[in-house]
């Protein structure tokens, strides 16, 4: 039977998973890789340790599905946005660590931006806030801080990417430099509506064009990997960030369908159409996907942290053992005792774009010991998420007639109950909850035939267990007026 090899690199771990044509995952292999926190405020990764985890799961899960490369018909990219590497072209190596999405280091470059009155032309032109979170302004400070590197940069000797150009590179043995619609959205350097660079933009932050790679679809073949790899050249025939193929992995394809992703961060989407929706609201408007010659746009708000709040109970409190223990203990309170956590430790996303934030817990008394945080941890990332489809439903958008989870921390039931009850809207979660993975999967299988179309593949989504709201409108009003009081707490802490 055919299969896809689909890659979902993400900001924790590198993932392969084999899919067939019915969209059941055959195998899977996982490797984590290194964070840097070389200073506050700081994330980086290492480029080439991203690509040898990557290459090593792809190997892995084709070798535990018992499959060589000739019985892979494509593969499929999905990757973390943002994240910025520059790399020599005739070598090969990155020049830096890439500075990941969650670096904060150019917070002042923005705020000088916005001070100058950019803000609005960004919007306008890229669909985004302005904001440290995207490429640009981190593109920008590796040309600035390497020596020599804007002059190299300049002649042509530098390419940047963000990971799925990192990857494609890797991939073909330095053939192809290129980026994907929904990816190429994310640097902060992109004209959505006009779907090509900016020059408007690439002026301001004062990038050079021969950095940037080319802009292809998310579905069609763009190449195929070097035949060292796997043995056989693969044809490369999906792409896109993560937040978009997850999207698209569950088949949320028509307007008005919304999914939530719980990964290192959260992050909400809500199909719109083929048309840009501009918010006025603090979203983000994004390409979700090109096929052939039609784009579908999105919504999208992004938390910075959502699962990423359970690794610090884990690994900054040792408060749990493993993240998945955080169910339990959460469970054996039956409330947070007033307790309230906003994790802002990366600033806050959408809707409030605030690089200044900075994470507080309020509300304590001798009462609320660890198993009442980590209930608080939990409804964190569930009022997170309500903020982001309140601020949908002032942008326009219909009532949601249900949210599609995904992630790892999806598989949290007791985070799905706390989601449903906090937003009064039923939390339905898919069977195959690797929906990135899937997304890549999806449009490297219609690209090359696998699947007719659109409809076919709505129809390969299946539910898995739906939670119903519970508890009065009444009750969820005064919880979020709690949180936000807290939410203004932390706003604006870190600001000089
Ligand atoms: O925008 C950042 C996002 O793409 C990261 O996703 O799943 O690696 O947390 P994830």
């Amino acid at each position: 039977m055919p299969c896809i090899l689909a890659l979902d690199q993400g900001t924790s771990s590198s993932r392969a998973i084999v899919f067939d044509a019915t969209g059941e995952a055959l195998a899977n292999a996982q490797l984590e890789f290194r964070q840097s926190y070389p200073e506050p405020g700081r994330v980086e990764h290492d480029p080439v340790e991203i690509w040898h985890t990557q290459l090593a799961c792809a190997r892995e899960a084709l070798a535990r599905a018992g499959l060589a490369a000739s019985d892979v018909v494509a593969i499929g990219i999905a990757n973390q946005r943002e994240t910025t590497v520059l790399w020599n072209r005739s070598t090969g190596a990155p020049l830096a660590p890439a500075i990941v999405w969650q670096d904060r280091r150019t917070v002042v470059h923005c705020d000088a931006l916005r001070a100058a009155g950019h803000a609005g032309l960004i919007r306008a032109r890229s669909g985004l806030e302005l904001d440290a979170y995207f490429s640009a302004t981190k593109l920008a400070w590796l040309l600035d801080n390497i020596p020599d590197a804007r002059h190299q940069a300049e002649a042509g000797e530098l390419a940047f990417g963000t990971i799925d150009s990192w990857l494609v590179w890797q991939l073909t043995g330095g053939r192809r430099h290129v980026t994907d619609l929904s990816n190429a959205s994310r640097t902060m350097l992109f004209d959505i509506h006009r779907q090509c660079w900016s020059d408007d933009l690439l002026a301001l932050f004062d990038i050079p064009r021969a950095v940037l790679p080319k802009v292809v679809a998310s579905s069609g073949v763009l190449g195929e990997t070097d035949p060292a790899l796997f043995g056989a050249p693969i044809p490369i025939g999906g792409l896109a960030g993560d937040q978009q193929a997850a999207t698209f992995g569950q088949a949320c394809l028509s307007p008005g369908m919304a999914k939530n992703t719980y990964g290192t961060g959260c992050f909400l989407t809500l199909n719109t159409g083929q048309q840009p929706v501009e918010s006025t609201q603090r979203l983000l408007t994004t390409p979700g996907w090109r096929i052939g010659a039609r784009t579908d746009y999105l919504l999208e708000g992004s938390v910075f942290i959502g699962g990423a709040v359970v690794q610090w109970l884990r690994d900054g409190l040792g408060l749990i053992e493993r993240a998945a223990d955080i169910e339990a203990l959460a469970a054996s309170v039956p409330d947070s005792g007033g307790a309230v956590l906003v994790p802002a430790f990366a600033g806050l996303g959408a809707p409030w774009w605030d690089g200044h934030a900075r994470g507080t817990l309020l509300g304590l008394t001798r009462g609320v010991g660890k198993a009442r945080i980590a209930r608080a941890a939990l409804e964190a990332i569930a009022l997170q998420t309500v903020d982001l489809v309140s601020a949908m439903q002032r942008d326009g958008a219909a009532p949601l007639l249900e949210l599609r989870v995904d992630g790892g921390a999806s598989r949290n039931d007791l985070l799905m109950q706390i989601q449903a009850d906090l937003l009064g809207v039923p939390v339905v979660r898919p069977r195959q909850t690797e929906t990135t993975a899937l997304g890549a999967a999806f449009l490297a299988g219609l690209a090359v035939g696998l699947w007719r179309g659109l409809d076919e593949l709505a129809g390969l989504w299946r539910a898995e267990r739906r939670f119903d709201p519970t508890g009065s409108a009444d009750w969820r009003a005064s919880r979020l007026a709690e949180w936000h009081r807290a939410v203004e707490r932390a706003r604006g802490w870190a600001a000089p």
